[in-house]
């Protein structure tokens, strides 16, 4: 079952409780495609709500703290979202990089912080615009591998048990419409499968790399028919179960 393709929307800081409808929706929708895994990251004050929503769909966080509880105002540990019942929690996202500063170190102490509350994580990493036309791309993309994914005997566990996921973002794709050539998503995908190879081993076969960056039910397919491509983060077009479904559908060979 690790080989199902995970399609996982991420709301961003958006939706509100009436965006629980879509939810239901996506839940729905989501129950005529056994063969992929499809899960939603909501805003925090959604989580629990969502959570008691759905029936088929996974749920995680978009962030979490590297302590399990303590002085640390605004934030939320990976034990309260374990708690709640989510059952992943994205780590690393460029809007949080960008937004909050957080370096590598920092999301690498975040995705061990999840590992151990029992979550599965989605690490992300992605070059700029600049890093791209300068050909740093490839580079950029290794050292964030090395220094954001937990290395601790944890960390191989998840990664051979399929909740270690890598999403690749490149940073001028997302919430641009530009979606990256598919060729160079390809590149991308072997460049991180090499590094997860080199670090997890025979354990890299069962981490799935996604793709994030405008996608959406017009482009999908082709994305997620490309070589290495293992599923989808999805930013806009997972607000929606009408935007969504697509996406999922596009994932799924077809025989429900
Ligand atoms: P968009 O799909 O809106 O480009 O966002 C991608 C993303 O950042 C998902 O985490």
């Amino acid at each position: 079952m690790a080989h199902r393709p995970y399609i996982v929307g991420n709301w961003k800081m958006n939706g509100s409780r009436a965006a629980l409808a879509e939810a239901r929706a996506i839940d729905r929708g989501a129950q005529r495609y056994k063969d992929v895994s499809v899960a939603l990251a909501p805003p925090f004050p959604l989580l629990g709500l969502l959570r008691e929503e759905v029936t088929t769909i996974g749920v995680g966080g978009q962030d979490c703290h590297t302590a399990a509880k303590g002085a640390h105002t605004g934030d939320v540990s990976a034990a309260m979202l374990a708690d709640i019942g989510a059952d992943f929690v994205i780590v690393g996202h460029s809007e949080r990089r960008r937004d909050h500063g957080e370096t590598d170190a920092l999301v690498q102490a975040k995705a061990q912080a999840a590992l151990v509350s029992g979550l599965g994580v989605i690490v992300c990493v992605g070059e700029t615009l600049a890093e791209r036309d300068t050909g740093q791309a490839e580079a950029v993309v290794a050292a964030q591998i090395d220094g954001s994914l937990p290395d601790d005997a944890a960390a191989h566990d998840a990664a051979l048990l399929g909740r270690l996921s890598v999403a690749y973002e490149p940073v001028w794709a997302i919430g641009t419409g530009r979606v990256a050539a598919v060729d160079d998503v390809v590149a991308m995908h072997a460049a991180i499968g090499a590094r997860l190879a080199a670090r997890f081993g025979d354990a890299a076969a069962k981490m799935r790399i996604l793709y994030g960056g405008s996608v959406n039910g017009d482009n999908a397919a082709a994305l997620l028919a490309a070589p290495g491509v293992r599923g989808a983060l999805v930013g806009g077009a997972s607000l929606t179960a009408d935007a969504f479904l697509p996406i999922v559908a596009a994932a799924s060979s077809g025989e429900g």
